[in-house]
């Protein structure tokens, strides 16, 4: 967990930029590998917004954790292609194998899942990219198989 002075030395490389706020939290994000809540009262003093205001654009923004990951990432797809070829049932059950909801991190820490806005792979819907790599044409068994090969 960054204490509030790793958040303002990191703050500092960003408040000569126009808009500050995303480079920002995508920097905390990146650095600590996401965005502690109490990060969110100094970034909003420094930038002399409110707390809502920074709290919005966090949940605004998909890609913005507010705990950190597991070890390996699922991000299933939810645009309109995939959700075309059932990506939406595809996702239910593998959460519910995994017994987490959506930004859940299954409680041995293994793998958080995560909902993506399309991986540019609609020919190939349903799409979801684990640990960076994608996967196309997704079926439930195939994403089982996946998800238990992880260590
Ligand atoms: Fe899922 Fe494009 S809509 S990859």
């Amino acid at each position: 967990q960054p204490s509030a002075e790793d958040i303002r030395e990191l703050l500092g490389r960003h408040l000569h930029l126009e808009g500050p706020l995303l480079p920002i939290l995508h920097d905390i994000q990146n650095s600590f590998g996401f965005v502690p809540q109490t990060a969110v009262p100094v970034i909003a003093e420094a930038l002399n917004l409110s707390v809502a205001e920074v709290t919005g654009v966090i949940g605004f923004y998909h890609d913005f954790r507010k705990a950190p990951a597991g070890r390996h990432v699922l991000k299933l797809c939810r645009a309109e292609a995939c959700q075309s070829m059932g990506s939406e049932v595809l996702a239910a059950r593998i959460l519910s194998l995994l017994g987490v909801d959506w930004h859940g991190t299954t409680t041995d820490g293994r793998i958080t899942v995560e909902p993506v806005y399309c991986l540019g792979l609609c020919a190939c819907a349903p799409a979801a990219m684990l640990d960076g790599r994608v996967h196309g044409a997704l079926t439930e068994a195939r994403a089982q198989r996946l998800v238990e090969a992880l260590a």
